[in-house]
């Protein structure tokens, strides 16, 4: 039995052993994630990098949010939408790097993995805004590296903190820092005018004590907590990403009509996202750059599909352990009370995204359902969960989705490109933590429109 059947047969709190309970409803949510339960030692047992906590990791109430309050700002919507760098990022991996490939691919036949070139775009994306250009990676381009990165990468996440510690990915993740570093305290970017600041590391380094000088006893240490956090960034926001990216590019594939009602709203925007430039659109490709982010935040269709693939296929759908409080007089969560501290409490969005009440016939991708107006949208905003709620709610989900990288890497293909399947097989998503699918490719065909 499931968690969603133990659900209906059993209610919205669920005991599934003496010190564990299963959560499900909006307001079981409140009183757990709003409420600030602090997270489960789980993970730190698992998510550790450096042997060093960070965001994620870190378990107490204090200092956790004294950590998150010191990059929260660059992660907010009005930052990213008015960052000069994160607009120089997108310029140039959408029409440098992004589409040329695709474009090339189209020319080789067209048929390609998604699932390994979205997770490409999510590390490039956010390597670049952590560390600058420069000084970021070039998986989208580099399909070799990329491909032998992922596949170490599939070891790193299943080994223990102290498995893993000094590995390849480990040492890749302080290359970068220290070229962030080194960028920082040189020149480069008034040499380079097209160079962009390496913004998050830039912020953490300030507010952590910046590690200016190598031979100065705090150096590492202070390096180490910022690799740390830098680390666990990367991994958040490359594979979330590029799973997203591959369903919604995956259910898209199945529906022509829905692709050319897509195209039709993305031309709309100004400038439109043309590649390749025609001799129309040469000026106004690489000259005006890209659509504001706020027009391509307001589309709603745009919107619409990539609501309901968050839905159907939250990337980390699994259980999120907190641990509840000690108090004396126990804790209560919806109606349940006399509740004793220390007990494991988790909620799910594979659960809460499946309430048949609020999302009616909750296996099938319908974006249209997120036209609904008034009560009805509001109480299906409360159900959605795919980016957590409370103080440990996602730190990227702005980047993620509203404001960047996955609504213009979906504007920039469906403006220029169709899509059909090739290859679908093994589509049904993994029960791990973060979960692609389970087949670990999904190929596309991309047609030039
Ligand atoms: C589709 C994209 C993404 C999804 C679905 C997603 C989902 C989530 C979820 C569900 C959590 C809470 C996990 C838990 O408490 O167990 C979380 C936390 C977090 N995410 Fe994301 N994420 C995405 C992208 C990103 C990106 C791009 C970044 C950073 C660049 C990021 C950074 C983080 C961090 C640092 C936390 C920990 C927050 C805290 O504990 O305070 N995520 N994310």
């Amino acid at each position: 039995m499931d968690l969603v059947q133990k659900t209906e047969k059993y209610g919205p709190v669920v005991r599934l052993a003496p010190n564990e309970i299963s959560v499900n409803s909006v307001d079981a949510l409140r009183t757990v994630y709003v409420g600030g339960f602090e997270k489960h030692r789980w993970y730190l047992d698992v998510f550790a990098n450096y042997g060093s906590p960070n965001i994620f990791t870190l378990l107490g109430h204090k200092p956790h949010s004294v950590q998150k309050r010191m990059v929260s700002n660059v992660y907010s919507k009005s930052y990213l939408q008015n960052s000069k760098d994160l607009q120089t990022v997108s310029s140039q991996l959408i029409f440098d790097r992004f589409l040329p490939i695709i474009q090339e691919t189209v020319g080789y036949g067209g048929d390609m993995d998604v699932l390994d070139f979205t997770e490409a775009v999510g590390m490039d994306f956010t390597s670049a805004y952590l560390f600058g250009l420069s000084n970021s990676t070039d998986f989208i381009k580099n399909a070799e590296y990329r491909r032998h990165w992922l596949k170490e990468f599939q070891t790193f996440k299943i080994r223990l903190p102290h498995e893993r510690a000094g590995g390849e990915i480990e040492g890749w993740c302080f290359s970068m820092c220290e070229a962030a570093d080194a960028f920082i305290h040189s020149e480069k970017l008034n040499e380079n005018p097209s160079a962009t600041q390496p913004v998050v590391y830039r912020q953490l380094s300030q507010s952590l004590g910046e590690p200016t000088q190598p031979n100065a006893p705090q150096f590492k240490n202070t390096m180490v907590a910022i690799a740390s956090e830098m680390l666990d960034q990367l991994i958040a926001g490359h594979e979330t990403s590029g799973i997203t990216l591959t369903y919604l590019m995956h259910e898209l594939s199945q529906r022509p009509c829905l692709q050319d009602s897509l195209r039709s709203e993305l031309l709309t925007l100004s400038p439109p996202i043309i590649y390749p430039a025609t001799n129309d659109t040469t000026n106004t490709n690489m000259a005006q750059g890209l659509p504001s982010p706020r027009s391509i935040d307001a589309l709603p269709l745009l919107n619409n599909i990539l609501q309901e693939t968050l839905r159907l296929y939250a990337a980390s759908p699994a259980q999120q352990p907190r641990v509840t409080p000690f108090s004396p007089t126990g804790t209560t969560i919806d109606g349940y009370s006399n509740i004793s501290g220390g007990i494991r409490v988790s909620a799910n969005p594979y659960s809460l995204h499946r309430n048949a009440a609020v999302f009616p016939e909750p296996e099938k991708w319908v974006p249209e359902r997120w036209d609904a107006e008034g009560e009805k949208r509001d109480e299906m905003k409360r159900w959605f969960w795919a980016f957590s709620s409370g103080g440990r709610m996602c730190l990227g989900n702005h980047f993620a989705l509203q404001d960047k990288e996955m609504k213009l890497v979906v504007a920039a293909v469906y403006s220029n490109y169709m899509t059909e399947i090739v290859d679908g097989e093994g589509m049904e998503q993994a029960d791990t933590f973060v979960s692609g699918p389970v087949g670990g490719k999904c190929v596309l065909r991309f047609k030039h429109v």
